[in-house]
């Protein structure tokens, strides 16, 4: 694991045990509530203290997302791809991906999830182009909750924009641990295809 800083460095970061407030928590929520609509900007985490806090403030936010302890976060930013989005310094939201280790295998999209108070600005579709251009030729496979509207909606409008197909295929066509889920929850399984690649044209005859 790649530098995570000494427990000093989590310390002043632990959520609150039991049923007290959380001081940090409830300074980032005062923020959220005055939030301003400018332009969000999307960036790598680091394997720090810091922005695995970050990210359990938006897993705590963003139900079904299930919080995670701060080092579980720190191996997660280690071993996967996680983005997070702010607006000006707050952060509004996050992605988990990571590609299967053979070239034919999918990029899978773990989590996209956006705070509330940031939705519908296009941070959740951004998320998503950003972790897919990393890996442009990957077709990309993902999980969600048959009812969950917004991210059914959205994986709908992100491979429309990037001319792709999406179709449910069975859950069975994945581990469950890398499409992040568990079982009984209501998933199902989606992939999002390129087309194939085109041949190139015929050269005009002489
Ligand atoms: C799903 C989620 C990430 C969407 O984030 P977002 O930043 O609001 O999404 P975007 O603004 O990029 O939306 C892109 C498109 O998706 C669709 N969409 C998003 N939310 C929607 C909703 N509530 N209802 C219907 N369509 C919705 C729209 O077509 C939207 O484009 P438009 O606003 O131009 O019409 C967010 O609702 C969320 O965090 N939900 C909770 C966590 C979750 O369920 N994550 C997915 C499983 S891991």
């Amino acid at each position: 694991m790649s530098a995570t800083g000494g427990d000093d460095k989590f310390e002043p970061l632990q959520p609150s045990s039991g049923f007290g407030a959380d001081p940090l928590l409830e300074a980032w929520r005062h923020r959220l509530k005055a939030l301003p609509s400018t332009k969000f900007a999307i960036r790598d985490a680091t394997a720090t203290a810091q922005d695995a806090r970050r990210v359990w403030d938006l897993q705590v936010e963003c139900s079904p997302i299930i919080p995670k302890p701060l080092r579980e976060n720190v191996s997660m930013i280690v071993e996967k791809r996680v983005l997070l989005a702010f607006v000006d310094d707050v952060h509004v939201g996050f992605s988990v991906s990571f590609a299967g280790p053979r070239t034919i295998d999918p990029l899978f999209v773990q989590v996209v999830a956006v705070v509330l108070e940031a939705r519908r600005r296009g941070v959740g579709i951004a998320l998503l182009g950003v972790a897919a251009a990393g890996y442009p030729r990957r077709d990309i496979a993902l999980a969600t909750q048959l009812d969950n509207v917004a991210a059914r909606t959205m994986n709908d409008r992100f491979a429309e924009s990037i001319g792709a197909s999406i179709r449910r295929v069975p859950l069975d066509n994945f581990a469950n641990r890398d499409l992040g889920i568990r079982r009984g929850l209501g998933y199902r399984a989606w992939f999002i295809q390129h087309p194939p690649s085109q041949p190139p044209a015929p050269l005009p005859s002489q």
